[in-house]
């Protein structure tokens, strides 16, 4: 069985972080979205990786190289334009072959992994597995409506009115019956070529869909807020640990890990919390379900419940709170109050308060 990553997109809901970066490099609890994807395809025995890539391959291909890291051969297509998910499907079919595939977007978190999905797709041999999850706002998803004995009646991607509150997980399992249905269905309304249409095709084709409802805790971090909240769902579970240096008037509560490098000077940081490599946090209060990244100076503040990325500099701020700062900005008090800021700030800016 092969894997095929979609890291392509704009990555429009995270702008202007994506304006310079992907989206799947974006880290959550210190480590970037796709690095969770590739591990958990790693973890389910999968050797053969092919990744979508889009505008930002560069980045993509200087973060993964060949995948030897995760212990998997990566190879890349090149997608022009953001025209689906089914498109891509379509556009890596030579790489593909005849083998079966977990396809997974790459932007997707999926806590627990996928090793039990795979296993099972592979006893159960279905043409194709999809898994559904519960959410409050259906709309934004492709939407299931299931028949009374559990099998898939119809999938609508982004329904104004949906059936039913079960999403479709960005993973998918197919075999090759999928190419069939890419290269048979027409663009949808926004123009892109839906691997939610393609599979309704099997469906009405006859084939075998099957579908897993997960419980787990899933996210598709698109947007900021999910960011945060995937940020929030994987410092829970923290391994703590100090590799750097902390000194005897800081205070460390609760699970906190500090990078090689990192200094944590007459501070108090309340974890769940992680500190990046060489990052120095200094007369200062990290609170928790805070991820600061490497190369990060946080001088005078207070932040909370926020993602800071590398080489950025908070100065001064009283207090940081459900904010995403990009790469190298630099956030620095001026007179102006109130005490509270809520930012999303992209790569290389620079903002006075
Ligand atoms: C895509 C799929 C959608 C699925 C979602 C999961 O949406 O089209 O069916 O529910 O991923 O993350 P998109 O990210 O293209 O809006």
């Amino acid at each position: 069985m092969k894997a095929l990553i979609l890291a392509g997109g704009e990555g429009t809901r995270l702008r202007p972080i994506t304006h310079t970066s992907a989206k799947q490099l974006v880290p959550v609890a210190n480590k970037p979205v796709l690095y969770y994807c590739l591990h958990s395809i790693a973890e389910a025995g999968i050797k053969e990786v092919i990744i979508i890539v889009g505008d930002t391959q560069d980045e993509i291909k200087e973060a993964i190289g060949n995948g030897e890291q995760f212990g998997v051969s990566v190879s890349y297509v090149y997608q022009e334009r953001p025209l689906g998910l089914a498109h891509a499907v379509k556009i890596a079919q030579k790489e593909l072959g005849n083998e079966e595939f977990v396809m997974f977007l790459g932007d997707n978190l999926i806590k627990d992994g996928i090793k039990t999905l795979v296993d099972e797709f592979k006893s159960n041999k279905p043409n194709a597995q999809i898994l559904l999850a519960e959410v409050e706002d259906p709309k934004r998803f492709g939407v299931a409506e299931l028949n009374g004995d559990n099998t898939v009646k119809k999938l609508v991607e982004k329904p104004k009115t949906p059936v039913s509150n079960l999403a479709l997980v960005g993973v998918y399992m197919f075999d090759k019956n999928i190419f069939e249905a890419v290269n048979a269905i027409k663009p949808s309304w926004r123009d892109e070529l839906e691997i939610t249409d393609a599979i309704q095709y099997m469906i009405d084709k006859g084939l075998t869909v099957e579908p897993h409802i997960i419980q787990g805790w899933w996210k598709d971090t698109g947007k900021l807020e999910d960011m945060l909240e995937a940020n929030r769902m994987i410092l829970e579970d923290l391994k703590e640990g100090c590799l750097g240096q902390v000194d005897n008037k800081s205070k460390i509560v609760g699970k906190v890990f500090i990078d090689e490098g990192a200094r944590v000077i007459n501070s108090t940081i309340r974890g769940p919390a992680v500190i990046g490599k060489n990052t120095v946090i200094e007369h200062s209060y990290i609170g928790p379900f805070t991820s600061i990244y490497y190369d990060c100076q946080v001088i005078d503040s207070e932040i909370e419940h926020s993602i800071v990325l590398e080489g950025s500099a908070v100065k001064s701020i009283n207090r940081l709170s459900d904010s995403l700062i990009g790469k190298n900005v630099e956030v620095v008090k001026s007179n102006k109050k109130p005490k509270a800021y809520r930012l999303m700030v992209g790569d290389n800016s620079k903002v006075g308060i």
